[in-house]
């Protein structure tokens, strides 16, 4: 089975490193988070130019409500400025944005922003952008299998899981030099390329995606199957 995204890849970035990143400077965290969201401007507009259809970033995990208050409240001023900020942008560059994650634990505010740049943003055809923001695949998972019944078939549970447009992961990249998933995307993920980088997500740039790109384009996605080669054999 060939990838289901029929408008281009689908990449999902874990945007890790930006405490570290702060904390080499001498840096409160929260700056650091200020320029992880800096980062993230010319990495959309170059993933709009290099065939990829769907961008997801995960900016804020279900786990991160561990963190200490004055973070998280940074953290949710960040995402109230940015909706306030980019949503211009977005319009004018055919950038539809979603929010995927729950919103029943954040201010009302930021509900209604997101509510708002989502309806605005709506028509963009040029590269879906989400933003998991208080998201926890397992929770999904576990919200689609709530939905269920024992008809459901695996396409139609990963439309429970993902949405309808059900976009599987092709290349899953994580800044920051861990190497695990923290609960991104995991139904998703099962054949999704991976890619691990040491680089701090403030300072990843067009040509660390371009770099992530060429090593995606350079794997054998076999799906089980042989590739082409081995096939004609
Ligand atoms: C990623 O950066 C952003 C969030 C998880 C909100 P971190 O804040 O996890 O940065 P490090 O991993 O501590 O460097
Ligand atoms: C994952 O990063 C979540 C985001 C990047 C938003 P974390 O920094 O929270 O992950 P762990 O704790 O290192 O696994
Ligand atoms: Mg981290």
């Amino acid at each position: 089975m060939q990838s289901k995204n029929m408008n281009g890849l689908h990449l999902g970035i874990i945007m890790d490193g930006n405490g570290r990143w702060a904390e080499r400077r001498g840096l409160s965290r929260s700056r650091g988070h200020e320029a992880g969201v800096r980062a993230i401007r010319p990495v959309v507009e170059a993933a709009a130019a290099s065939g990829i259809g769907t961008l997801t970033l995960y900016a804020f995990s279900s786990d991160n409500w561990r963190r200490p208050a004055a973070e998280v409240a940074a953290l949710m001023g960040l995402l109230r400025s940015y909706l306030g900020r980019e949503v211009d942008a977005f319009r004018e560059a055919g950038v539809r944005l979603s929010l995927i994650g729950r919103r029943d634990r954040l201010p009302a505010g930021i509900v209604r922003r997101i509510a708002a740049a989502e309806a605005a943003t709506a028509d963009g055809a040029a590269l879906h952008l989400r933003i998991a923001f208080d998201y926890s695949a397992r929770e999904a998972i576990l919200a689609a299998a709530r939905l269920a019944d024992f008809a459901t078939d695996r396409d139609a549970f990963a439309r429970l899981v993902a949405g309808d447009e059900a976009p599987d992961l092709d290349l899953l990249l994580r800044t920051g030099g861990e190497k695990r998933l923290s609960d991104f995307l995991l139904w998703e993920s099962a054949y999704a390329e991976l890619v691990f980088t040491d680089r701090l997500w403030p300072d990843f740039g067009e040509g660390d995606l371009a770099g992530a790109l060429a090593e995606f384009h350079g794997r054998n996605r076999r799906f089980g199957g042989l590739s082409p080669s081995a096939q004609a054999a």
